[in-house]
């Protein structure tokens, strides 16, 4: 297929759950050009990623078969980016099967562990941290060493969050991890630069994902309010009037991707309707 991302292998992960962000993500780069390689978690393997929140691998096995019937080529492997040798696995996967790695997405996130602060136990503190902040580092690392191997440059896009510029009761270790991505980004930016790869996060204010209807419910029951009453009082507080959609943030990380993006490096860019100004 041809398209501004053609040519290019780009893995995305936490791209296993359908109707999420990473799912959204793969069709845009696809619809682009870019081959695809899905992954996800693909099954519970402990507290920290209960079934009910995370991509399962027949999810991912459907969303792969949508995006081959694109024409391009997709693959699928499970990775839980907590573990470096699996993120590694994955960037040699996209080596093997594809033949390059061009585009890395960190898009697999934990928003679901969303308690008190005076509440929040060492596991849960760590599990967040781990995906949304380590796992991250690991995917820039992995992607980085193949790229700069490669000799052509490439494109690091994390999926950070409004929570990485302001703070959100009952979402420490969320925030503090987002927060962390806009540090990541600024320093390995001045290392990678030279290799021509670019570094930046999206950062998304709501979206209405399989993540973001859990937080619904979770937010619209801790101030007394009706989901329909919770959504509409979001709505009036962004400047564009809505909450933002996958395609919102899709759109930012292909941009990003692309090769008119070149020179944008260090970002932490907002997609969130004007809500987030900063
Ligand atoms: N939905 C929103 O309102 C919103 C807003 C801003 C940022 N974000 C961020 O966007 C990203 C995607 O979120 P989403 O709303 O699509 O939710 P989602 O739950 O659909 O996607 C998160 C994905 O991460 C995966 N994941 C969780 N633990 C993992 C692990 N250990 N290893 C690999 N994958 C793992 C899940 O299986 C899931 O597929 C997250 O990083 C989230 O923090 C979401």
């Amino acid at each position: 297929m041809s398209g501004r991302l053609s040519g290019k292998t780009a893995v995305i992960t936490g791209s296993g759950r359908k109707a999420g962000l990473g799912e959204a993500i793969a069709l845009q780069l696809a619809s682009e050009g870019a081959n695809i390689v899905l992954s996800d978690v693909g099954s519970s393997r402990d507290a920290a990623t209960p079934d009910a929140m995370i991509g399962q691998a027949r999810e991912m096995d459907e969303i792969a078969a949508t995006i081959t019937a694109m024409g391009v080529r997709c693959s699928a492997q499970a990775c839980d980016v907590r573990r470096r040798d699996e993120v590694q696995a994955l960037a040699d996967h996209a080596m093997d099967t594809h033949g390059s790695l061009d585009i890395w997405v960190n898009n697999a996130g934990i928003g679901y562990i969303v308690k008190p602060l005076l509440d929040v136990s060492e596991e849960e503190w760590n599990a967040v941290i781990g995906v949304n902040l380590t796992g991250a580092f690991w995917g820039v690392q992995a992607a980085a060493q193949r790229m700069v191997r490669q000799g052509r440059g490439g494109r690091i896009v994390n999926i950070a969050s409004q929570a990485a510029k302001s703070g959100f009761p009952n979402m420490q270790a969320y925030t503090a991890s987002k927060h962390g991505l806009v540090g990541l980004v600024r320093s390995a930016a001045t290392e990678l630069g030279e290799h021509g790869i670019t570094v930046n996060n999206v950062c998304p204010n709501h979206v209405t994902t399989g993540l973001g209807a859990w937080q619904n419910e979770y937010f619209a029951k801790r101030q007394g309010k009706s989901i329909d009453q919770y959504m509409q009082d979001m709505a009036a507080r962004i400047p564009m009037g809505r909450p933002g959609l996958p395609r919102d943030t899709a759109a930012a990380v292909a941009f990003l991707c692309s090769d008119e993006a070149g020179y944008i490096t260090a970002e932490s860019l907002n997609v969130s309707g004007g809500e987030e100004p900063h």
